[in-house]
């Protein structure tokens, strides 16, 4: 089936991931973004990192959508309502798009979205250090503690950022829930002037706008964040972010109903997965000392290569290497799981988009996956597909083995998901897959292993993702 076919009689289609994040939201809003009139975002704020390649360019969004990347002329970009904002965040941004030669003209930021100020992220990056390994961790954003104040009542929005007086007095109101940070209210007010004034023509009521496109038969493409393990209603709780990730409150960050949706797509990194941060993750290779050691410093893509001694060039700020280097296949083979995840993770590149830590590895979880399938709906993108191209057998975890016997039901509370252990099926390893672009002509191992997977989460499999590019793309 074409992208034509798929899109016939939508309006409405969502993107959101069905697992820990990272798992390529960005190339997909990118995808979607020639179709879309108008892209939105409507949870997170710049926690988030989703990657657009275009052209071997690489580009990272945190706050505006990913879709802006493309040809941007007429088309409207929102971030809405349910999203937390930082205004200094969200000018340079403006200005690396402007820098880029890119419009920004339509642009409209929710009069309701809550604003991220200094001392959000002191108190984030405070309390993210004093955890420590093992702790929930956040990535020192301000998102948790901006949250917090939102549902606590107390929160300042957008419209309340644009006016010093309103400011003031509403800094003057929360400042006791601070008392570890220096909140000097007028040197605050003082130095946000300039974002204000810079924001002001972007902020508007954008759920009555987003109303008005959906009357003007306007086709709206929404871009989810994080992912929905992470999310606060539906994740592994409280290893979580502070909003709800999932396709409802996606659809409610904008002001609409996730009924609107016609093609709500869970993206889905296959077969193996990733998580970063603390938190259980039942099929981790190498268990808890992989945990441990994503959370240290100084094991970012740099050091991981100079250690394995593995020849890298920089390239602006990314690293090229050989992903298929004798010696990550070596670390592939390894008998032992840590170093068999870190070897697949040089040869997924998964390390952060922004930070070069190394993300937590293990094989592609159909158990979480099947809950995801029932919040998220069962429409499926899986990507990453080409990183395990020549890297041997894979497998998928379709069961966990449990103290009360076998179970194939994911629950979010610690204690059980540490507990169990994944019963997967292994599968025979492919070839180089990267230049396939329909799904009849994927080799059949992988093709099983995608019917496996719809027949346990009674998903579908929509895309197949085999590179970074818009064009390494299949549609089933
Ligand atoms: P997001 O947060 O969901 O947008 O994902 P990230 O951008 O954090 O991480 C996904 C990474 O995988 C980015 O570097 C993408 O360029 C890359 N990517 C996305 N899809 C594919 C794919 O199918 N194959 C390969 N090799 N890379 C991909
Ligand atoms: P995208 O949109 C992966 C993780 C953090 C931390 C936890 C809480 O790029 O997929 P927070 O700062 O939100 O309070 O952190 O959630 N986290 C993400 N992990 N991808 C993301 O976003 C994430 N956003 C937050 O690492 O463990
Ligand atoms: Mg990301």
């Amino acid at each position: 089936m074409g992208i034509d076919k798929l899109l016939d009689g939508v309006q409405v289609a969502s993107i959101v991931c069905n697992q820990w994040g990272d798992t390529g939201k960005g190339k997909f809003s990118d995808y979607f973004s020639e179709w879309a009139d108008v892209i939105a975002r409507g949870t997170g704020g710049n926690n988030a990192g989703h990657t657009v390649v275009v052209n071997g360019e690489k580009r990272v969004f945190h706050l505006l959508p990913a879709g802006i990347v493309y040809d941007s002329e007429g088309k409207f970009n929102i971030l809405g309502k349910g999203m937390v904002v930082n205004p200094k965040v969200l000018v340079q941004e403006m200005d690396e798009i402007i820098d880029a030669g890119k419009t920004i003209d339509n642009l409209m930021v929710s009069r309701d979205a809550h604003v991220i100020l200094d001392y959000h992220v002191g108190q984030d990056k405070a309390r993210y250090e004093s955890q420590g390994n093992g702790g929930v961790g956040s990535t020192g954003r301000g998102i948790g503690p901006c949250y917090s104040d939102k549902v606590g009542r107390r929160g300042i929005r957008m419209f309340e950022f644009l006016d010093k007086n309103i400011l003031s007095s509403k800094i003057g109101k929360v400042k006791d829930f601070y008392p570890n940070q220096k909140i000097d209210i007028e040197k605050i007010v003082e130095e946000s002037r300039p974002f204000a004034r810079r924001l002001f023509p972007f902020v508007s009521d954008t759920d009555a706008e987003m109303q008005t496109f959906l009357k003007q038969g306007k086709k709206v493409l929404l871009e989810g964040a994080q992912g929905l393990l992470l999310s606060v209603e539906h994740g592994t709780y409280p290893y979580v972010t502070s909003s709800d990730c999932s396709l409802n409150g996606t659809a409610s960050g904008v002001g609409i109903s996730s009924r609107r949706i016609d093609l709500p797509l869970g993206i889905v990194k296959f077969p193996f997965m990733t998580r970063v941060g603390g938190g259980p993750f039942p099929t981790e290779l190498g268990g808890v000392k992989s945990e441990k050691y994503c959370g240290e410093s100084g094991h970012e893509l740099e050091n991981e290569l100079e250690s394995n001694g593995i020849y890298f060039t920089r390239h602006g700020e990314g690293i090229k290497y050989d992903s298929s280097h004798p010696r990550i296949l070596k670390m592939i083979k390894s008998e032992d799981s840590f170093v068999r995840g870190a070897g697949m993770r040089l040869a997924a590149g998964e390390y952060g988009a922004t930070t070069g830590r190394p993300r937590r590895i293990g094989w592609t979880d159909a158990v979480a996956l099947k809950y995801a399938v029932g919040i998220n709906g069962p429409l499926m993108v899986l990507t990453k597909a080409d990183c395990l191209s020549n890297k041997g057998d894979f497998e998928i975890c379709y069961e966990y083995a449990t103290s009360m016997g076998f179970s194939t039901r994911f629950g979010t509370d610690e204690g059980f998901l540490r507990s169990v252990k994944p019963i997967n099926k292994v599968y025979e390893g492919y070839g180089d897959i990267g230049d396939v672009r329909s799904f009849d002509k994927l080799p059949k191992s992988f093709r099983d292993a995608v019917g496996d997977l719809e027949k346990f989460t009674g998903g579908r499999v929509a895309m197949v993702s085999v590179g970074a590019e818009r064009d390494a793309t299949i549609v089933r």
